[in-house]
């Protein structure tokens, strides 16, 4: 077939994800095709993972560096040992807290049908099994696991709604399933769990560390994050999708405001919100980072596109969610 390769030719379908509307999708997703798809986390571009044309399919659309490996998705009840060893923290984690936000990177099985593109340079699969009931039902009706990056071209900000996803390019995407907006708002916790059994934290997000200790009984150690972009790391880094500069919107991001001016937008959070900003959202009145976690990328988004010189954002507190939060806005407002 004869597709316009420009994106604005025509612009991607988004279907109420109704289950004629999922079925299409999963036949999209065996026919090789890409999908994006809500989670109860961000808007996911969604590729057969045992696919390598479909798994490249993805870092064209995205425009991801090719080193950054993607978060397979499997369906409720899958195995995620047909695809890596699982050693015991893993299992415990799984138990705990799937299906959900948290993807667990663990050591690739070989030989499987995975593409090669699939597993990290490391040997290493990231496997999460999303809560959300589209992606449920897409990932069951699928049967394969489904290679998925959050729907945004990379280094800008995460999609929580299907609209977020409108910029991608029209030749790559089949479909938008519009779910609404996102539950939780922020991506995945990612967990490393190594053949040893070691346990490290490489992303902060949906599933709070302090709930991973406890379930452990241990704290999990805070990987370091990657060398800044520029300065070519040696060897490739693990997770490359924690470079310094991250989920940013065009606009310049100022952190910790105290003060506002009038050509500035305001993400506020907590009651008290400051006055004289050109345009205001807020996180939560009620200082509720669930909410704010919820809101976090959407508002962003709402901000990111008024004539404004800069997005200021009040603090947030360093606690529970509050540090996912602050990790993505200091991505955000990291120098480019
Ligand atoms: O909530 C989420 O995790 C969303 C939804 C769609 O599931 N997905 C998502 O994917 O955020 P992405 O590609 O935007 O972020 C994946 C993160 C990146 O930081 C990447 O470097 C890391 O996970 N990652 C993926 N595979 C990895 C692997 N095999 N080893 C180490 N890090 C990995
Ligand atoms: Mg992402």
């Amino acid at each position: 077939m004869n597709r316009q390769t420009q994106n604005g030719d025509r612009p991607i379908p988004v279907r109420p994800a109704d289950n004629a509307a999922i079925a299409e999708a999963a036949a999209a997703l065996k026919n090789g095709r890409l999908v994006v798809f809500p989670t109860e986390t961000v808007y996911g571009l969604g590729g057969d993972a045992t696919n390598p044309d479909a798994v490249a399919a993805i870092y064209r659309a995205k425009q991801r560096p090719a080193n950054n490996p993607l978060i397979l998705h499997l369906a409720p009840g899958a195995s995620a040992e047909e695809w890596a060893e699982v050693p015991a923290a893993a299992e415990r984690l799984m138990a705990a807290f799937w299906p959900g936000a948290l993807t667990l990177v663990l050591p690739a099985r070989s030989g499987t049908a995975l593409a090669d593109t699939a597993v990290s340079a490391h040997g290493a699969v990231a496997l999460r099994m999303p809560s959300g009931d589209i992606a449920k039902a897409l990932l069951q009706a699928c049967g394969r696991p489904v290679a998925a990056p959050s729907a945004n071209r990379s280094g800008y900000l995460s999609p929580t709604r299907p609209e977020h996803a409108l910029h991608l390019p029209a030749a790559e995407v089949d479909m938008i399933l519009d779910g609404g907006i996102c539950a939780v708002g922020l991506e995945s916790t990612v967990v490393a769990v190594a053949g040893d059994g070691r346990v490290r934290v490489l992303r902060p997000g949906g599933v709070d560390v302090e709930a991973l200790s406890d379930c452990l009984g241990q704290h999990p150690a805070i990987a370091v994050t990657a060398s800044p972009a520029g300065r070519q790391p040696e060897p490739a880094p693990e997770s490359p999708g924690q470079l310094p500069s991250h989920y940013a919107p065009h606009h310049p991001v100022r952190l910790n405001a105290t003060d506002v001016s009038p050509d500035e937008a305001l993400l506020a959070f907590g009651p008290e919100v400051l006055s004289g900003a050109a345009a205001l959202c807020t996180l939560s009145a009620k200082g509720d980072l669930t909410e704010a976690a919820h809101n976090l990328f959407s508002m962003l988004h709402k901000l990111d596109a008024l004539p404004v010189r800069t997005i200021a954002v009040m603090p947030i507190p360093e606690t529970g969610l509050g540090k996912a939060i602050n990790d993505r806005l200091q991505r955000a407002a990291a120098p480019r």
